[in-house]
């Protein structure tokens, strides 16, 4: 066969989109699940169960097809098409119509030789460890209630000079039942008297006035986290107070944040 021949053969084979494909787990699907879901889906972290191996995706596979296709997994709420984010967990339409397909074909696992190399995850600190470690005075013990919990904890700093910090984490000793915290700066010194105001550690309420004149004060505002958070790098100040946000849950839990 001719050169000239060969070719419209060769553009068509790789035309072929790759929903249409046989699909395998080591091949198209371990990538895509490692780098959008494991870092959630993993021992220890929040959420329910692994997604790390081919038996585990497998047991999961309708339930996949299902939150991914609702968007409603990998938590991301940017809307697109209004600027481009560091760290986007977005899946795009093709990726997953490749779950969906993958589904649909009987979850075939392919030859283990195609699976990308076993993910690297940095345990405890993910930035080495910190200059300066900030810890909540007292465990707070969540008790088993149907509704959200919103508790402020006020952690104080202590340092004797100024310092500028230009890495930060935050640690929940419950990642289970930690949904978010916002950090602030207690600038005006408001915050820290009703610490334990009803015998529990740090006070509760979702709106927190932190300047005398009766506002929140944006300005305040420090630094931001939920689970799936990396560490940043951040410029920042001086004098914490976690604001945490803790899920429904049905069993008692406890929890202590750490942050440095
Ligand atoms: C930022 C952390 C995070 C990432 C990333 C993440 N998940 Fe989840 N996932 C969770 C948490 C927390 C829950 C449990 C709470 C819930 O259901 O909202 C959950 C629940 C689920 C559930 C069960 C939903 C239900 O209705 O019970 C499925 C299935 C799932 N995730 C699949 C995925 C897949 C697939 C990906 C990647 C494409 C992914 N998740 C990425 C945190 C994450």
């Amino acid at each position: 066969m001719s050169i000239r021949g060969r070719l419209p053969l060769t553009l068509a084979f790789s035309c072929i989109p790759l929903a249409a494909q046989t699909l395998t787990f080591s091949k198209h699907i371990a990538p895509l699940i490692l780098s959008h879901c494991a870092a959630c889906h993993r021992p220890g972290e929040a959420a329910p169960f692994s997604l790390l191996t081919y038996s585990d995706v497998r047991k999961h596979g309708t339930q996949i097809v299902q939150v991914t296709g609702q968007r409603y997994m990998p938590p991301w709420m940017p809307e697109p098409g209004h600027g481009d984010f560091a760290g986007s967990l977005r899946l795009s339409d093709q990726q997953i119509g490749i779950l969906a397909n993958w589904v649909r074909q009987g979850m075939p696992e392919g030859d283990p030789a195609d699976l990308p190399p076993a993910p690297r995850f940095t345990e405890g600190w993910q930035l080495g460890t910190p200059d300066l470690i900030v810890h909540m005075s007292q465990v707070y013990h969540l008790t088993a209630i149907p509704r959200d919990v919103f508790r402020n904890f006020v952690m104080p700093v202590n340092l004797k000079e100024t310092k500028y910090v230009r890495a930060f984490e935050l640690r929940p000793g419950n990642k289970k039942v930690v949904h978010h915290a916002n950090v602030i700066i207690d600038r005006s010194r408001l915050l820290r008297r009703h610490d334990g105001e009803d015998g529990q550690p740090g006070f509760s309420g979702m709106d927190v006035i932190t300047e005398v004149t009766g506002e929140f004060d944006p300005d305040s505002h420090f630094l931001f986290w939920k689970p799936g958070s990396p560490a940043q790098q951040e410029p920042g100040g001086h004098a914490l107070e976690a604001r945490s946000r803790f899920g429904p849950d049905r069993k008692s839990a406890s929890s202590a944040l750490g942050q440095a």
